[in-house]
């Protein structure tokens, strides 16, 4: 067996984190957990997996619920399209295997939702097929130990790093050797303050010993941050308010107030009025976000501006709000200023 895959074996039947997806060979629950923890730590994923794991036991519960049901658990962990795509998954499993999950990487890289970090991730755990997983923990981890330079903003660097993972697996338990990878990269061979100290592969890393870890792995590209301006219109009476539905971009499927993007902070009466017909005679920000709101790749500035606009439609009962989905920060507003509950 090759050292680098003993050593790391080892370390994990000793360390490994104790998470609830670990104590099962159901796919239907190791795929629930790799949908959640794709951009998501694990203590913040495991709260949800538990929630989905209550709520919909099985595949077949699942199949059976709405969007909005799906997206409402969902709400607070960003990337919403990976739940409608759980749910799209859910059903078509239901429809077209009878429920039975498949279990090869290739058969599941055909449904929403799956790439090849996920198929890999699933099929190696519930099935113990030979593929490696390669997320952001293992290009860490296996450029720092062979220190690699090669360019991991490159699209054909993922095959490089494939191979190079499959050819240290070794044994029947690809799933354990997978998951030792992703602990080592998110416990000890992290981006900052890693510990090598304690790294059962500091045996022979080549990084550590020609001082190259901060430099590995190698991006050159860096995303690029856009700031975006987003107006929302708090238009409401006692009981009603006006909310609309979102049906693009990230937060597709989740409910908002009526917006206004513009290109500042401010937001002009002219960009009211290509909003609204009617005539408004006020509109007064009730409220601004001091930070923007950080997604991966926009920065979000965000304003809420009360208005009364008589004719608009608030087909929404203002204390139904709590059953709908929302933006984080929608949320944040709603739950401080027109709920006014302490949070
Ligand atoms: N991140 C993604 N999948 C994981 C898993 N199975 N265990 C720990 N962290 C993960």
């Amino acid at each position: 067996m090759n050292s680098f895959h003993a050593e790391i074996l080892m370390w994990y039947s000793q360390n490994k984190r104790d998470l609830p997806w670990r104590l099962t060979k159901d796919p239907y629950r190791i795929w629930l957990s790799e949908i959640i923890l794709q951009q998501t730590r694990v203590e913040q994923g495991l709260a949800y997996y538990e929630k989905f794991v209550k709520r919909f036991p099985s595949i077949f519960d699942l199949a059976k619920a709405s969007e909005d049901d799906v997206l409402k658990l969902w709400e607070g962990l960003g990337y919403y399209s990976r739940g409608r795509n759980l749910l799209a998954t859910a059903k078509r499993i239901v429809q077209e295997y009878s429920g039975q999950f498949p279990v090869s990487a290739s058969e599941l890289r055909k449904l929403k939702g799956i790439g090849p970090y996920t198929s890999a991730a699933i099929s190696s755990i519930a099935n113990n097929e030979k593929v490696a997983a390669v997320d952001g923990n293992a290009f860490r981890v296996l450029s720092r130990f062979f220190d690699i330079e090669k360019d991991i903003s490159l699209n054909s660097t993922r095959k490089y790093f494939e191979n190079l993972m499959t050819e240290l697996i070794e044994g029947d338990n690809p799933g354990d050797f997978n998951q030792a990878v992703m602990d080592i990269g998110a416990m000890i061979c992290t981006p900052k303050n890693y510990d090598c100290g304690s790294c059962p592969l500091n045996f022979g890393c080549l990084s550590l010993k020609e001082q190259k870890i901060e430099e590995r792995p190698v991006k050159t590209k860096k995303l690029k941050i856009t700031d975006r301006f987003l107006h929302f219109l708090i238009i409401k009476d006692d009981t009603k308010i006006a909310l609309e539905r979102r049906s693009e971009g990230i937060w597709n499927g989740l409910y908002q107030f009526p917006l206004i993007e513009s290109d500042s902070k401010d937001l002009s009466i002219s960009d009211l009025r290509k909003r609204i017909d009617q005539k408004v005679d006020r509109a007064k920000m009730i409220h601004q976000l001091q930070k923007p709101h950080k997604l991966s790749h926009q920065n979000l500035h965000i304003s809420f501006w009360e208005l009364d606009a008589e004719d608009w439609e608030k087909k929404f009962d203002i204390q139904d709000l709590s059953l709908l989905s929302f933006p984080k920060p929608l949320n944040e507003f709603i739950k401080q200023f027109i709920l006014e509950v302490n949070i």
